[in-house]
């Protein structure tokens, strides 16, 4: 089989229209085959007479048409892609994405992708600050859509702001982050990475544990961001009911003792992530048996603290520390002061502190609220879906080797 790429570029119906066959051009050179839906509005700006020059490949339109369905219906179409890429995403197009309409061969192929899908964003200044569109970016951003762009400039209805589609270039580098194609820079490449994530299941005996909350989602899609920005990404995890992320090597544990032994083996790295909610306590004696109840209402179990994974990474004093060493902090009161002082007392760079109050529904939930806690500054970070926040803090790590 081939290793070369195959984007689906959909192109809806915005002045952008017009960088798409330089765009073609350019992520061919990248090694990447390219097939081309116009949409019918994008028809008005870009031929697909000049599309099919650039690409080598026929060219679809906005329609359905009875000959492509036959030779290549739009099922196939989306699932033969190993991205769609959505240039210029029009505000139009971004609602009805958002909406799950298919009216149309685009829409339709979008909605029936099992596949990553990206969007570069163009559009005038006011539509791109709508709440409407904020809105709909939002829930595809939380449903795993990639996003470049757009940039600031002057455009071309003759404003000012944030809404030029991303330039070629950057367009193509992200698309080689998506695939991971070696080819292209990822900022990370070459960096290797080591994320825990879910919870530690400690065993009383046989047949019973004890467990923090963890869903694993946040962990796990760290894993998944670091992978995607090209590091060599091992991920711990925890017993979750999450698939493993593709393109990271994942290894399977149950307790915080394992959980620390496979970080150990996993060493050397460039940056660790602690995401696990590893229990803090595990069994004193080991029970090989299933504990019976007694006759009395109480039951006395002993326990004895648990290996601190994200403390042994950060104090580890040869030179196997990891060059960032990343820790969470879940808490429920004084979110930022605690952080602040747990960061300094497990030795590590960084700490991403939320409040896993029942009220704030992080646990289990879909988005976080985080606060960036580094030796001399605290950001607070808005509320976002957890792989947003993944995909800012893969951006952050990257941007920390590049300072270095
Ligand atoms: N952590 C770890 N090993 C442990 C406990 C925690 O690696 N045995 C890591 C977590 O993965 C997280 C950070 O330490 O990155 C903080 O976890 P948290 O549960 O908030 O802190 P605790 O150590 O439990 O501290 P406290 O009970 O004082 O809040």
């Amino acid at each position: 089989m081939s290793s070369e790429k195959r984007i689906l570029l959909i192109i809806p119906g915005g002045i952008a229209a017009y960088k798409t066959p330089d765009l073609v051009r350019r992520l061919r050179e990248s090694g990447c085959s390219v097939t081309c839906l116009l949409t019918q509005g994008g028809s008005e700006f870009v031929t697909p007479l000049s599309l099919a020059a650039l690409s080598g490949q026929k060219v679809y339109d906005g329609l359905f048409s009875l000959t492509d369905e036959v030779e290549m219906g739009h099922i196939r179409l989306s699932r033969e892609a190993d991205l769609l890429l959505v240039a210029p995403a029009t505000a139009n197009i971004l609602a009805k994405m958002a909406a799950g309409i298919a009216d149309d061969l685009a829409t339709t192929t979008i909605l029936a992708t099992n596949k990553p899908v990206m969007i570069a964003p163009a559009m005038n200044v006011r539509m791109w600050d709508h709440d409407a569109t904020r809105a709909n970016l939002k829930t595809l951003l939380g449903r795993g859509v990639f996003q470049v762009g757009p940039n600031k400039g002057s455009m071309a209805c003759g404003e000012f702001g944030e809404g030029r589609m991303a330039n070629v270039d950057e367009i193509v580098r992200k698309v080689g982050s998506i695939l991971s194609k070696g080819n292209i820079d990822l900022p990370l490449a070459g960096r290797r990475a080591l994320v825990t994530s879910g919870p530690t299941h400690e065993p009383i005996d046989p047949v019973r544990y004890i467990a923090n909350h963890s869903s694993g989602k946040q962990g796990h899609a760290v894993a998944s961001a670091l992978a995607l920005l090209g590091a060599k990404t091992t991920l711990i995890c925890g017993p979750v009911a999450l698939a493993d992320p593709a393109g990271v090597e994942t290894v399977h544990v149950k307790s915080a003792v394992d959980m620390l032994k496979a970080c150990e083996l996993a060493l050397p790295v460039d940056i660790a992530v602690c995401a696990a909610a590893v229990a803090d306590w595990g069994i004193a004696e080991k029970v090989d048996h299933k504990i019976k109840k007694s006759e009395d209402d109480k039951q006395v179990i002993n326990l004895k603290k648990n290996p601190d994974i994200l403390a042994a990474l950060a104090k580890r004093d040869d030179n196997k520390r990891p060059a960032l060493v990343v820790g969470f902090a879940a808490e429920t009161e004084d979110v930022v002061e605690n952080a602040i002082d747990k960061r300094i007392r497990k030795g590590c760079d960084w700490i991403l502190a939320n409040d896993v109050s029942e009220s704030k529904g992080i646990f289990g939930g879909e988005d976080n609220e985080l606060h960036l806690v580094q030796a001399t500054s605290v950001e607070n970070w808005v509320r976002m879906s957890k792989v947003a926040a993944a995909r800012t803090i893969a951006d952050r790590v990257a941007a920390f080797f590049k300072a270095a």
